[in-house]
C-alpha cells in the first residue's frame, strides 16, 4: 500500500481510537495553551484528525477552528466535533485555494512526520496566516534517542521484508534537522521561540520524548 493511502485508510481508524487513549495530557494542554496565547479569532489546523482533544478545547474558548487533513473519515468525525460543515476539508494542505493572510494562527501538531516536504507546508501554512499572526508546529528532532531508535526498526523491518518474513506494514516517519528548520525559518524571515518536549511536560523519559515544537511569527 502506498504511504498516503495507508494514512487515509488504516491509520485514520487507529488514530480514532488511539487519541482518546492518549486524552488531553500535559502536550496537549501545552499545545492548545500556545495557540490561544495571542488570542486569535480563527485557526487553521493542517492534518486536523478527529478534532478532538486539541480543536475541542479551543472551540470551547470561542475560536473557529478551519482545517483539513489527507483522511476522509477523520474529517467527517472533525466536522461534527467542531461543528464546521464548511471550513474542514479532506486534502493536503497544498490544494488550499482560499484567501492568503486570513487566519490569526495556523498549526500543525502531532502530524509534521507524516508529512514528506514538511518545508514546503510551513511555507504554504505562512501564507495563509495574517501579518503578525503564529505559525506553531511540532516535529520529530532526527538527533533525538527516539529517533535513532526508530530508524533501526525501519532497518529491521525493510530486511525482514525481504527475507519474506511477516510484519506489519509500517511507513517511515519523516524526521527533521533543527539545525536546519531553524536555519529554514531565520532565511523566510520568521521569529520563532522553540521548547523541546521535556521542558514542557517535565516528562524525564529521555528515550521517548522527540517531540520540539516552534512557535513562530510573521512580520508585519
Ligand atoms: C497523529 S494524527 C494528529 C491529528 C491532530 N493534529 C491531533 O493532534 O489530534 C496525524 C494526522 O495527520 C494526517 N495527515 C497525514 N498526512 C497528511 C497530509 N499530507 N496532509 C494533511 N493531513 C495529513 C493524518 O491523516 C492524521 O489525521
Amino acid at each position: 500500500m502506498e504511504e498516503t493511502q495507508y494514512y487515509k485508510t488504516v491509520y485514520s481508524k487507529y488514530w480514532a481510537e488511539q487519541t482518546k487513549k492518549y486524552g488531553y495530557a500535559p502536550y496537549e494542554q501545552n499545545l492548545v495553551r500556545l495557540i490561544k496565547k495571542s488570542s486569535p479569532q480563527k485557526v487553521f489546523e493542517v492534518g486536523i484528525g478527529t478534532g478532538w482533544p486539541i480543536g475541542a478545547a479551543l472551540k470551547k474558548k470561542g475560536i473557529t477552528v478551519d482545517g483539513c487533513d489527507i483522511a476522509e473519515s477523520s474529517v467527517a468525525l472533525a466536522k461534527e466535533e467542531l461543528n464546521n460543515e464548511d471550513g474542514i476539508w479532506i486534502g493536503d494542505v497544498s490544494e488550499y485555494k482560499g484567501d492568503t493572510e486570513v487566519y490569526d494562527v495556523v498549526y500543525c501538531v502531532r502530524a509534521s512526520w507524516y508529512i514528506p516536504n514538511f518545508y514546503r507546508t510551513v511555507k504554504k501554512m505562512v501564507s495563509m496566516t495574517k501579518p503578525g499572526g503564529h505559525i506553531i508546529f511540532d516535529v520529530m528532532d532526527r538527533n533525538s534517542l527516539f529517533c535513532v531508535k526508530q530508524r533501526w526498526k525501519y532497518v529491521k523491518e525493510k530486511y525482514y521484508k525481504f527475507l519474506g518474513i511477516d510484519i506489519d506494514e509500517n511507513y517511515g516517519q519523516h524526521f527533521i534537522s533543527l539545525t536546519r528548520m531553524k536555519l529554514f525559518l531565520k532565511r523566510n524571515r520568521l521569529s520563532y521561540q522553540c521548547w523541546g518536549e521535556r521542558e514542557l511536560t517535565h516528562n524525564k523519559d529521555i528515550y521517548n520524548t522527540p517531540k520540539v515544537v516552534f512557535y513562530c511569527r510573521k512580520e508585519r
